[in-house]
């Protein structure tokens, strides 16, 4: 019951209303720790809510965090209690109560998006929910799919395996590393386009330079041309601000255990109400209705406890504030861009004011993975080596939690590998 409350009352954002009872059930936090300014660079308010909420690990310095996001302290416990009542229910729970808990924190999901309930999907992840709106889309002979580099790759591999298959042609082009600004990023998909392109993948936050990009001018030119979007926003929920319906994309694939913090394994995908029913199913499906979302979800048995985990994860999330959460880590990654940009053999990869957390730089001469080894093994700093030309590079991703003093640690590691 207690559990029960919680969700409901998670749902509804009444967060103060709900403490006593998730206090009750281990799970609460304290809405005063997050009171205050919050500024980006006021260390001591970081330090306090990395301490408090989350488990910090002592034996790295984690600047990998464009992996996956870790759960706050509150949502592991919350996660571990559905954990433990499914397992203690067993299929009575997934058969008798799992059906409309799950439609309830799908309503709660689709608020949190500002979209319909009818809109959206929970998938396991972004790859899941992003192959559905590719694989599902209409394509006709002759169709063109526009691509970049800075795409993920999971998503470009899905669109070349079509055009193997002879359904589309998929047409990239190289975008500038560091585009000047928004209207500079616009042009260049403006550039790209062909009589013949159909869809524009659009990836909203690189997972290679996090250069973000601005999905709702891209859309609308591509609109206008009666091009879709099928847009990627895998990095962009909770990590930016944004809102769907101001994307005004059709197709939109994310996932809750990046940025919200959620327990590994959900992720959505938003389909425009209106574009359901045009939509082909990857999952065999022939009982649902053609405009009905559900006709895309028929993927099996889910992962009850980590579903049962989204009201919990969207409410700290909206406790710590999108917008401070995306000041902090902008703060972060311009930090050490400031200083590393004026060292001659390192080249900064990631326009400082086209990113929030995610940038990063590779050192002239040297192999990026080479480079991201060096810190982890004489500094103990965790970044990865990613794919990008010839050289790669290496991407530093902090989060909520790193501190000022992890950067500058990571700056001076940097210093020394240069000499
Ligand atoms: C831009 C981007 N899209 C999609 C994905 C895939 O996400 P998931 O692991 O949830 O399938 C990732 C994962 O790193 C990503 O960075």
């Amino acid at each position: 019951m207690e559990r029960k409350k919680f969700i409901q009352q998670a749902g509804a954002g009444v967060i103060a209303a709900m403490l006593p009872i998730a206090a009750k059930a281990g799970t609460c936090f304290d809405d005063s720790d997050f009171g205050g300014e919050g500024a980006p660079d006021d260390e001591a308010y970081w330090k306090k809510i990395a301490r408090k909420y989350y488990h910090l690990p002592g034996d790295y310095i984690n600047l990998e965090n464009g992996y996956y996001g870790l759960m706050a302290k509150p949502v592991e416990e919350a996660f571990l209690n559905h954990v433990k009542r499914a397992n203690a229910e067993g299929p009575k729970f997934a058969r008798k109560t799992f059906p409309a808990l799950s439609a309830d924190i799908r309503k709660q999901l689709a608020a949190f998006l500002q979209v319909s309930d009818e809109e959206i999907l929970i998938t396991r992840n972004a790859t899941e929910a992003l192959n559905i709106a590719i694989q599902g889309y209409p394509f006709k002979p002759g169709d063109e799919v526009l691509i970049n580099q800075l795409d993920y790759f999971s998503m470009v591999e899905s669109f070349r395996m079509l055009e193997k298959r002879g359904r589309i042609a998929v047409k990239t082009f190289d975008m500038p590393l560091l585009p000047a600004d928004e209207d500079a990023i616009v042009d260049e998909y403006r550039k790209a386009i062909s009589e013949k392109t159909r869809v524009i993948l659009l990836t909203h936050v690189s997972n290679i330079n996090g250069l973000i990009i601005p999905v709702a001018r891209i859309a609308a030119m591509a609109k206008q041309k009666g091009i879709d979007c099928i847009t990627d926003s895998a990095h962009a929920l909770g990590q930016i601000p944004f809102s769907l319906p101001e994307l005004g994309s059709d197709f939109v694939g994310m996932n809750l255990h990046k940025w919200i913090g959620n327990p590994l394994g959900a992720g959505v995908l938003y389909v425009r109400k209106e574009r359901i029913r045009e939509m082909s199913m990857l999952f065999g499906d022939v009982n649902s209705a053609e405009d009905s979302i559900s006709k895309l979800g028929h993927f099996g048995t889910t992962p009850f406890p980590v579903i049962m985990t989204i009201p919990d994860s969207l409410a700290f999330h909206k406790q710590m504030d999108v917008e401070k959460i995306s000041k902090r880590l902008h703060y972060l990654k311009s930090t050490w861009i400031q200083v590393l940009k004026d060292i001659p053999a390192v080249e900064i990869v990631s326009p400082a004011d086209q990113t929030c957390a995610i940038a990063s730089f590779r050192i002239r001469d040297k192999k990026s993975s080479d480079v991201a080894d060096y810190l982890f093994r004489e500094h103990q700093i965790l970044t990865v080596g990613r794919a990008l030309g010839t050289q790669g590079c290496v991407r530093v991703t902090p989060a909520v939690f790193t501190s000022g003093k992890e950067v500058q640690k990571f700056i001076e590691a940097v210093k020394k590998y240069v000499g």
